[in-house]
């Protein structure tokens, strides 16, 4: 085996395979390191934002007011996530994955840019807008890096190789936790620096993603230019004999050919794609509505709320509890396959938030419950990582053909981000409502979403492309013919069988 390359899974990892993920997934790290880096320094950027106030007008900022601009600072960021991953589609079908990722870049620039100017220009506007451009550039990342990554990885490798999203997005957060203490970035005067350094990674990936080749599946089944995806394919496979996933691609080329283009209009129409949309979709929303941000956002006064003493420290213990089970996650996807890992960690969330909602009612009376509440908080992010947080990620590039994809990882990822909103904007007011008892609507929420997995979600592990898009679409058609037949009752659950499995 030449130098550089690595058995794993069965699998032969090239150095060209291994530089292309690693490439890609820098713009997760930026995703992650945008989640997490609002959170310390809040207070700080805070009495920033009332000095701006004071210079201008010449009183302090009214607390309304403050309030208002800063939610707006965390939850544009997921504004522009929503705007731009709904062109996710169009963009990689436009101008190739490679390229698109590359063009990102821009945005990650303006936006670093503007929050790293903001505080020496006395201008909060800056912050917010560069907050959105940022949001923009990961609403793009979020469904250009898993496209590529799905698209570049042999068969058997991706479901680990779609986890390194993931991994890399939790890692960012980390980073951004950790610099962002007092001592180092979060203070007062270089906060801006941790806001402006989120342009470091876009330098390396802009260095980099020209010694990567494009993905041979786009060249091929898209751009008709079988030169140039064997090249790739070579380089990715480190082999010069690359005729078996050629004729694979072939095979998925016939089929979309027979197609009409697929539109997102088309996705909810046709009976072939309505149901790998409906759980794309539905994938998306049980890692969001979870709660799992209501944590990443707000981690500190939850951690204050449940008496706990060092509340950025535990922000960080459960950031460092988010990478190890990522870890994880990352040795069974392949082993366990995508569903059971998914309703482990569902049911795994759901169990942590009662305990959680538990620990906090009886807090005032038995005061070590705030240990409980900690570690209960701890074992929803680890059971979050097993399943509900890579998985769907790359399952939505797994659960469509070449044609599809596009449009399908724009829909999954605008949902994706839409949901990401509601909890930042939404969870703060429903917390002063509920009291101790919030996390119950997330535990109701992730049965429900448990339940549906187990019913509708098929597995996907070690099938091709073609192997899975042609399971929903031989079901459809056995649909549509038994849905003529009046006399016989119609219920997909016939063929899927009670797993749910293709
Ligand atoms: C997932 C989610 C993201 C969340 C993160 C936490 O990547 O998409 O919103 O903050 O996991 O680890």
């Amino acid at each position: 085996m030449p130098a550089g390359f690595q058995q794993l899974g069965g699998q032969t990892v090239t150095g060209c395979l291994a530089l292309s993920v690693f490439t890609a997934v820098l713009g997760s790290l930026q995703f992650g390191y945008n989640i997490g880096v609002i959170n310390a320094p809040q207070k700080i950027i805070e009495a920033d934002y009332n000095a701006t106030w004071v210079h201008r007008y010449g009183a302090h900022i009214p607390r309304g007011t403050l309030t208002t601009l800063w939610s707006l600072s965390v939850a544009i960021f997921s504004v522009g996530g929503m705007v731009s991953s709904f062109s996710v589609g169009v963009v990689s079908e436009w101008l190739g994955r490679r390229k698109a990722m590359l063009i990102n870049n821009l945005f990650a620039f303006i936006g670093g840019g503007l929050m790293g100017m903001a505080k020496l220009c006395r201008s909060y506007e800056m912050m917010i807008l560069g907050r959105f451009i940022i949001g923009a550039y990961c609403g793009l990342a979020s469904g250009l890096v898993p496209m590529y990554v799905g698209e570049i990885a042999p068969t058997s490798l991706r479901g680990a190789l779609g986890t390194l999203h993931q991994l890399a997005i939790v890692t960012g957060i980390l980073i951004a936790q950790v610099l962002g203490l007092e001592s180092l970035l979060g203070g007062e005067d270089l906060w801006p620096v941790l806001m402006g350094i989120t342009v470091l990674p876009t330098v390396l990936q802009m260095a980099l993603l020209p010694f990567c080749p494009e993905s041979p599946r786009f060249l091929y089944i898209i751009r008709c230019q079988e030169h140039h995806a064997k090249s790739g394919l070579r380089r990715l496979t480190g082999r010069q004999e690359v005729g078996d996933m050629l004729a694979e691609m072939k095979e998925e080329k016939r089929r979309m050919d027979m197609e009409r283009k697929v539109s997102i209009a088309e996705l909810f129409r046709s009976p072939m794609y309505r149901q790998p949309i409906v759980i794309a979709i539905l994938l998306q929303l049980s890692q969001q509505l979870s709660g799992v941000n209501a944590i990443f956002y707000y981690s500190t006064s939850i951690f204050h709320k449940a008496g706990v003493k060092s509340p950025i420290y535990a922000t960080i213990g459960a950031g460092v509890v988010n990478c190890a089970f990522t870890v994880v996650s990352l040795f069974l996807v392949e082993r366990m396959g995508r569903r059971t890992l998914h309703m482990l960690g569902l049911s795994g969330m759901c169990g942590c938030a009662i305990v959680m909602t538990v620990a906090l009612a009886l807090l005032d009376s038995v005061p070590w419950m705030s240990y409980i509440s900690m570690l209960a908080i701890f074992g929803f992010v680890a059971f979050f990582e097993v399943g509900p947080g890579p998985i769907p990620w790359f399952f939505v590039a797994e659960l469509f053909s070449q044609g599809p994809r596009p449009a399908a990882m724009a829909v999954a990822g605008c949902a994706n981000w839409t949901a990401n909103f509601i909890i930042g904007f939404g969870f703060q007011y429903v917390a002063e409502l509920c009291g101790p008892y919030v996390f119950l609507i997330f535990a109701g929420l992730l049965l429900f979403f448990l339940v549906f997995t187990f019913f509708r979600v098929p597995e996907t592990r070690g099938k091709t492309f073609d192997q899975i898009s042609c399971g929903f679409g031989q079901r459809s058609a056995a649909m549509m013919d038994m849905d003529s037949e009046m006399d016989k009752p119609s219920t997909e659950l016939d063929y899927l069988g009670a797993e749910g499995t293709l």
